[in-house]
């Protein structure tokens, strides 16, 4: 006589994570579901680069990819047709860029802006695009700024911009290389991040 076991049911809310890069912000959202410090699974990562280092994360974390380039696409918009339907079957209960180098436009926006979350390492209103730890340090030499930092904010048409999710400061320090700080911000930004997913999550922070 066969046994029949009930399938487990993995409740566990559903995150898909966008990426250009190496994709170290989404090593550490791995981590965190993997430890249990986050009550999310990652179920799905897109790229904007078919090398990106995020892509071998991913698959070594046995994590479903998709590497979705804008070149072939006739334009803007169905490059984001095309995204919006990579993203659709796997039911993502948030969706992370995570370092994503790509603008977002309205295809997407309508579809997923309202529960999408955007990686800044800068404060809110400061050096929007890319480039921004390197735009700060030149800042802090030329004597403009004295700190930056790293927000998580909710995504909306303009760049880098939107309602603030979480947010921490970083000083700035005379001598200091552009490595080294880079080095403390992304450090600030594993755990901003970390931290910024699950608030969104446990829905502690208001939709917009
Ligand atoms: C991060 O600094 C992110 O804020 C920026 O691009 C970088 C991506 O790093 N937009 P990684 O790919 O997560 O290592």
């Amino acid at each position: 006589m066969k046994s029949v076991a009930a399938a487990a049911v993995d409740t566990r809310s559903r995150v898909a994570v966008l990426i250009s890069g190496a994709g170290s912000n989404l090593q550490a959202l791995i981590d965190a579901c993997a430890s249990g410090a986050l009550s999310a699974q990652v179920v799905v990562v897109v790229s904007s680069r078919t090398d990106a280092g995020g892509l071998s994360r991913a698959r070594l974390a046995g994590i479903p990819t998709v590497a979705l380039p804008h070149v072939g696409f006739a334009d803007r918009d169905a490059h984001e047709r095309a995204l919006v339907a990579a993203l659709e079957p796997c039911r993502p209960d948030l969706i992370v860029l995570a370092g994503w180098m790509r603008v977002l436009g309205p295809t997407f926006l309508t579809r997923f802006g309202s529960r999408t979350i955007n990686l800044h390492p800068a404060l809110s209103g400061a050096f929007p695009g890319p480039n921004a730890i390197a735009r700060a340090w030149a800042a802090f030499q030329r004597g403009e700024i004295d700190r930056t930092g790293v927000m998580v904010h909710r995504v909306v048409a303009e760049v880098d911009a939107g309602p603030v999710v979480a947010v921490c400061e970083v000083a700035l320090h005379s001598g200091e290389s552009l490595p080294d700080l880079t080095a403390r911000v992304r450090a600030e930004e594993h755990r901003l991040l970390v931290d910024a997913v699950g608030l969104t999550l446990t829905g502690d922070v208001p939709d917009c």
